[in-house]
């Protein structure tokens, strides 16, 4: 049976137009809505942190207490006695860009090619990666307002100290000559999306942590899959920043010298779920291994009956898979405190699509399943550590890079965002298949699909297409070309391409961000980012929010209530949000109310 949502959500507004602009620096909600700016880049977060300065003149030292940037995943975490009037806002800062020093990034090349990095620059760039959590409550007339003097107040930075836990924790391959213990890492990387616990923890996920390692040993590089399978850089220097030139431990090329083989180890020690208690200011993020390791976008809960768990995870690269976990505890809302290490027990999956529309997940576990000696696997750490190559051992599906994963309040449907894939029946290993079904898919779908009996610990599912984003049939383009076959989608409503962010309001309205290139012309009916709410039930999409030029709109939570919301604008690349024309860009947290007061979105 498919337990599909059958009750519609109450979707009240009328929804907006695409904006087309070049130079369009603010948002834009429906009538009878409010948003306005909440908290940006360099912001002030901990104790003593200075005012953001204009001409991004701040020390490393500052970002480290300021709010980092690319805000991405968000969530709230209510007050239990005035759970509508204040808590914590946890979010991620996924990434830096050049707005991040006076000048951009300076990179000095050497004879060789070889790219180097000062050090202060560096060091900031570490300090704005990670998390920010602050308190916020509703002041007596009702606004919104930060509390600067909360006990809560913390970044967490690509320098906080951090344990692994779990199966793979304490093993050889997550050793290192700083660590030979291999329990302790510093930093938490590219932290793209999302979870939480039932037990109210933050789960921030480490995305591209590949693009901060290189190995340079190429006969290494080719034997080594915790590498080349995720993408690590064999060139001369990482992709991204070339943070190696100041920091050691990000040079992952083998050092036979040194203990554990200097920092071979080191991108074996991202990819994680890290676990942060929010209400523990002093308490020590945790990396999860037994949850695998991926370039994780998000970790979404979905809660049974009787307290089992899944967790699932969209891996993004192009053809990459999807998967879950599967705790071996139950969560136990009468002890709060036995809930503390569940995420350290259980079994990883990953996700096959028949092309028939019956799904089954395949147990990652060391011995079964091919995952064995002969296969290159000689523990579970190994399997948790290779996960990707666990995953093409049992036979998971290429999927058109797995994002955000979104569970229905009431009926745990799932549904996961296929963003877009180029390769798609371009390569050998990526053609087309039912879930994926569009060559050169620039647009992206979302899929959606059902446990068995509903339980987030079945190990076989029902899934279909929930709809294939892109033009309307017949669409043209700026020039007034026709829109090729392989753009046009099948949304009812409003159009959207690259559905990223995804997630369920409590009364079932399904919220979609986007993440596309916005000066595209293959996107020129699309405008700029947007948030768009949809009802499962119908299908049916409305815009209800469009971002500044050049934005990525990523990551929405909101009060229990419903009545507050926090969405996050993504590397906007005019001035938003002063919208002056001259002040620098600033990732930022918008706030929305319904100038009535009701729930967002009714
Ligand atoms: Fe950071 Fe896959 O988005
Ligand atoms: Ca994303
Ligand atoms: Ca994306
Ligand atoms: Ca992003």
């Amino acid at each position: 049976a498919h337990y599909r949502p059958s009750q519609r959500p109450d979707i009240g507004f009328n929804p907006i137009p695409v904006e087309q602009n070049p130079n369009f620096d603010t948002v834009t909600v429906p009538k009878g809505y409010s948003a306005q700016s909440f908290f940006s880049w360099g912001d002030p977060v901990e104790q003593g942190a200075p005012a953001w300065q204009k001409d991004a003149s701040n020390t490393w030292q500052d970002q480290m207490k300021q709010a980092g940037q690319n805000h991405d995943g968000i969530w709230f975490f209510p007050f239990r006695d005035k759970p509508n009037d204040q808590g914590l806002l946890v979010m991620n800062h996924e990434y830096i860009n050049p707005t991040l020093h006076p000048g951009g990034l300076t990179f000095k090349e050497d004879e060789n090619g070889l790219r180097f990095r000062p050090e202060s620059e560096v060091k900031k760039e570490m300090a704005a990666h990670g998390v920010s959590i602050i308190e916020v409550k509703r002041s007596t007339d009702g606004a919104w307002v930060r509390v600067m003097d909360s006990k809560y107040n913390r970044r967490i930075t690509g320098m906080t100290p951090m344990a692994l836990t779990g199966e793979a924790a304490g093993t050889d391959m997550l050793k290192t000559m700083a660590d030979p213990e291999g329990r302790t890492v510093l930093g938490t990387l590219n932290n793209c999306a999302m979870g939480f616990t039932p037990w109210g923890t933050y789960l921030t996920c480490e995305e591209n942590w590949k693009n901060y390692f290189v190995n340079r040993d190429k006969d290494d590089y080719a034997q080594r899959v915790s590498h080349h399978r995720y993408g690590v850089s064999n060139q001369q220097n990482s992709a991204y920043y070339a943070w190696e030139s100041v920091e050691p431990r990000f040079n992952a090329t083998p050092d036979k010298e040194q203990a554990h083989g200097g920092y071979v180890n080191e991108p074996n020690r991202f990819g994680w779920v890290v676990e942060i208690d929010p209400f523990d200011p002093k308490s020590t993020p945790k990396k999860r291994t037994a949850m695998g390791r991926l370039v994780r976008e998000c970790s979404t809960l979905s809660l049974g009956d009787s307290g089992q768990m899944a967790f699932y995870f969209g891996d993004d690269t192009r053809g990459e898979y999807v998967y879950k976990f599967v705790p071996d505890k139950v969560y136990d809302p009468k002890r709060l405190t036995s809930n503390t290490d569940i995420l350290d027990s259980g079994t990883l999956y990953a996700a096959i699509f028949h092309d028939d529309g019956k799904g089954e997940w395949k147990p990652l576990v060391f011995g079964q399943g091919g995952l064995t000696r002969r296969n290159g696997f000689f523990s579970q750490a190994d399997v948790l550590i290779n996960a990707r190559r666990a995953a093409d051992i049992v036979g998971a599906t290429t999927m058109d890079r797995p994002e955000w994963v979104a569970v229905h309040p009431t009926t745990r449907e799932v549904y996961v965002t296929l963003t877009n894939n180029k390769h798609r029946g371009k390569k050998d290993d990526q053609s087309t298949n039912a879930a994926n079904p569009r060559e050169d898919n620039r647009h992206g779908q979302i899929v959606r699909f059902t446990e068995a009996q509903s339980d987030p610990t079945a190990i076989t599912f029902d899934w279909e297409v929930f709809l294939l984003a892109g033009d309307r049939p017949g669409a043209t383009l700026a020039d007034n070309s026709k829109v090729p076959e392989n753009l046009i989608g099948n949304i009812k409503g409003d159009i959207f391409s690259s559905p990223d962010g995804i997630w369920f309001d409590f009364q079932g309205r399904l919220w979609i961000q986007t993440d596309y290139g916005d000066d595209s012309e293959r996107n020129y009916n699309m405008g700029t980012n947007q948030m768009l709410c949809c009802d499962p039930v119908t299908a049916e999409v409305k815009r209800f929010m469009v971002g500044p030029r050049g934005c990525e709109i990523t990551g929405v939570t909101t009060t229990p209530d419903g009545k507050t919301m926090w969405v996050n604008i993504q590397h906007p690349e005019i001035s938003f949000p002063a919208s002056d024309g001259k002040t620098r860009p600033r990732s930022t947290t918008v706030m929305i109310t319904k100038d009535d007061g009701g729930v967002i979105g009714s």
